[in-house]
């Protein structure tokens, strides 16, 4: 019987054939390592880097669109989608210059495809099919969240199973990464993100307003104010204290904010937009609260792992990251946690929280080394906006139903 190679191996051959040829001259040193250019268009951040193989960031550029969307009061899809389409051949661009690096000498190039807004997704999608076919290289389409996931790897030798946490201004979810394409997933939002519930309030509180805050996100300017607030003038209830699960739900806590800052401006005689006295409380007693209900969704995931066996005996990790992971008093919150359960706390630097191409370019470093999801430059790939990451295990953590022992979260600014 003729045995014939699998897609798989006839391009895991081609790869091996590329990095014989350039690692010989005229391409120097950095072609002898395999080089993944990653692209994210995700959200309102066009970024693009250049890795090699072990994780050194050869270049990198990040056009950040958020003063724009700052101004109009949160982002427009179309208006992302124009800024993604003026940006990102010069991202890409740079990227390459900064690094030194040839397109010809690319092993693969790696772009986020799924989860965000479609507008967005769609630019970095073409700009990636056009360039991968123009110079005849792998593709490696990216699932953001599993990036995000993966991006303290790059840092720190963690291994799998871990533990992570992730929350920005488009998701939060716990899950346990068993692999690089390998994930169960604990808990998700039932509603909105809580990057988004603090940008929301951030804008309700009107903070571009605050000389401080003007060019802030929601979630910066309410962590700078909080460190001279008072959050127990304002208590407002945890989320979710009655489900018993790992999901989280931040749009009613969102609407006991709303109320109170409606009550204090009729108390203060002020109009919405006019920046109240008080904003300081409002911001900490905000940021208490969403601190401590990711504590406690964490908590109850950690204790559902040990109870299951999920996470390794020795040396358990929690990875946190995405953009509200830049958050110090959340950090602190999540570390009592952990100290509690005698878990490993792991958070990347603010830079790789947030939303940039290295973080994609890693992703495909990962999937390269494991020959995984590596497509030929011909074939179609399509972008999708809602993808949930890893296998649903929320029904399993509800029906656990696990009590928590009580655990004060006690932070001084
Ligand atoms: O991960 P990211 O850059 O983009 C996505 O949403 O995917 O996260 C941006 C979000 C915004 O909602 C912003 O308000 C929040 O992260 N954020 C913060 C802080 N820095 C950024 N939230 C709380 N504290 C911060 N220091
Ligand atoms: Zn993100």
């Amino acid at each position: 019987m003729i045995m014939f190679p699998s897609k798989g191996k006839i391009l895991q051959r081609l790869l091996q054939h590329r990095h014989t040829f350039w690692c010989s001259p005229p391409f120097g040193k950095a072609a002898c390592s395999r080089l993944v250019l990653g692209i994210e268009t995700s959200c309102d951040d066009t970024g693009a880097a250049v890795l090699d193989d072990k994780g050194a960031i050869l270049g990198e550029s990040l056009h950040s669109q958020k003063e724009i969307h700052l101004r109009s009061g949160g982002i427009i899809p179309t208006v992302a989608q124009h800024l993604h389409r003026e940006n990102i051949e010069r991202v890409v661009q740079e990227a390459l210059e900064r690094s030194g690096v040839d397109p010809r000498q690319l092993t693969a190039v790696a772009t986020t495809v799924k989860p965000g807004l479609a507008l967005s997704l769609g630019v970095g999608l073409e700009f990636s099919k056009r360039f991968v076919r123009q110079h005849n290289k792998p593709f490696i389409p990216i699932h953001h969240m599993e990036a995000h996931a993966l991006t303290v790897r790059m840092l720190h030798p963690v291994a799998f199973p871990f533990l992570v946490l992730l929350i920005s201004g488009g998701h939060s979810l716990l899950a346990v990464a068993r692999g690089v394409d390998d994930f169960l997933l604990l808990g998700h939002s039932l509603d909105e993100a809580p990057g988004d519930t603090l940008d929301k309030v951030g804008r309700r509180l009107s903070l571009r307003k605050h000389p401080q805050c003007s060019t802030l996100s929601g979630g910066q300017a309410i962590e700078l104010l909080a460190k001279d607030g008072d959050r127990t003038r304002f208590p407002f209830r945890t989320p979710m204290g009655q489900n018993f699960d790992c999901c989280f739900s931040f749009a009613g806590l969102r609407n006991q904010i709303t109320m109170t800052i409606m009550k204090t401006e009729a108390e203060e005689g002020i109009e919405q937009g006019t920046l109240l006295s008080c904003v300081n409380d409002i911001a900490a007693a905000t940021q208490h609260s969403v601190a401590s209900h990711l504590a406690k969704r964490t908590h109850r995931a950690i204790l559902f792992c040990k109870a299951n066996g999920l996470l390794p005996s020795s040396s358990p990790t929690l990875v946190v990251s995405g953009g509200v992971a830049s958050n110090q008093y959340i950090r602190k919150a999540l570390a009592i946690i952990t100290e509690t359960t005698g878990l490993h706390l792991l958070c990347p630097p603010a830079k790789f929280c947030t939303d940039n191409g290295v973080m994609i370019a890693w992703n495909g470093v990962e999937r390269l080394r494991e020959g995984k999801g590596i497509l030929p430059p011909n074939v179609d790939v399509y972008y999708e906006p809602k993808a949930p990451l890893g296998v649903d295990m929320t029904a399993e953590v509800k029906t656990a139903a696990i009590r928590l022992p009580s655990v004060k979260i006690k932070i001084s600014n």
